[in-house]
């Protein structure tokens, strides 16, 4: 009897011994495997940003712009159209979104104009219908329409909050609910997203306002990891940008100390950034460039630090209604 139980004994730990040995060694070769990883996606970063990658082409793809009435939406409008792609244009503002479709529309371009506030969720549901019986699937959505009202919060009314919230917010989740679920049937696709430097860091007079931006980025990064993760490998992409002042009029009373490092950027040449980032698959790309690595450092300093350089750097926006 004793000599039955050493020997069940010694086989339990010859066996727990095993399975010791087993997953040490699988744990060695996951993190072998992590590291060759790490430093294969470093390298891959490092080239990128030298050689800047090949940028996907977009003739013939439909790309949906929301806000094409004005500003960055319609140079985006204008810039994809003239890449060859099939361009639907969103406005609340019919007359001004209009006029964009009938500029494509004079220079031989395929643009279609439809008017939407893209904050009521039945409206942008029944005309996404509308847009695939009569132009097709959207693969490419650019969600851009946005408001910034800009004072201090205790300025801010409740209906102002709520409306920066419905358009620089919810409504990019209506309209992932109307063109998603194609691109993920079809397995390919491409949603962009405007956010904004104030969707990396807080700015006075901007306090609702920065809280959308921040949103529209929790979002979008959320929304990546959730397709990444999946086990259907889909191949829909996600771009978010972060400009910091795009010279629209958006943007009421801008200032800067350093126009060299944070100069107000031309529409134009925002929609260019925007458009080579969405080519090159970026997940994200601030404009000015050099914003997001210099937001890095930032976060590695104690936050007094971090304010004093922020105090001295001395860039932001004064209050619309003074
Ligand atoms: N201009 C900047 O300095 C700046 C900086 C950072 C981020 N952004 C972001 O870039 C995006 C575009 O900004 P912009 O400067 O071109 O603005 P803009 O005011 O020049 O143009 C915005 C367009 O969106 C439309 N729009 C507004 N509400 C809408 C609604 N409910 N439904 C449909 N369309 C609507 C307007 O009619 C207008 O044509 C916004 O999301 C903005 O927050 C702009």
């Amino acid at each position: 009897m004793y000599i039955v139980v050493c020997c069940r004994n010694n086989l339990d730990s010859g066996g727990s011994m095993f399975l010791k040995v087993y997953s040490i060694t699988i744990l060695l070769l996951d993190l072998l495997s992590l590291i060759v990883k790490v430093i294969f996606a470093i390298l891959e970063s490092i080239f990128q940003t030298f050689t800047g990658g090949a940028e996907k082409s977009v003739v013939n793809e439909i790309v949906l712009v929301t806000g094409t009435g004005h500003g960055i939406g319609k140079e985006l409008a204008h810039q994809y159209a003239s890449l060859g792609a099939i361009v639907v244009c969103w406005d609340i503002n019919q007359e001004q979104n209009d006029e964009t479709v009938q500029e494509l529309r004079k220079i031989g371009c395929k643009a279609y104009g439809y008017k939407c506030d893209v904050a009521d969720r039945d409206s942008v549901l029944a005309l996404a219908l509308k847009v695939k019986e009569e132009v097709g699937d959207v693969t490419i959505l650019v969600n851009n329409a946005g408001i910034m009202p800009c004072h201090p919060l205790l300025q801010h009314n409740h209906q102002e909050i709520r409306k920066i919230f419905d358009i620089n917010v919810l409504a990019h989740f209506w309209m992932l609910e109307a063109f998603l679920p194609s691109m993920i049937q079809n397995n390919r696709g491409h949603v962009v997203a405007l956010s904004s430097m104030a969707g990396v860091m807080g700015l006075r007079n901007l306090v609702p306002y920065c809280a959308s931006k921040y949103a529209v980025r929790g979002l979008m990064d959320a929304l990546n990891e959730e397709l990444r993760e999946d086990a259907r490998q889909i191949e829909v992409k996600f771009t978010s940008i972060f400009p910091f002042i795009v010279d629209t009029g958006l943007c009421k009373k801008p200032y800067t100390r350093f126009p060299f490092l944070l100069n107000f950027v031309p529409a134009k040449k925002a929609a260019k950034a925007i458009i080579t980032a969405q080519r090159r698959n970026y997940s994200e790309v601030s404009i000015p460039g050099i914003l997001l690595h210099l937001n890095s450092v930032l976060r590695l300093l104690p936050l007094k630090a971090a304010q004093h350089l922020k105090d001295f750097i001395d860039s932001g926006v004064d209050s619309d209604t003074t």
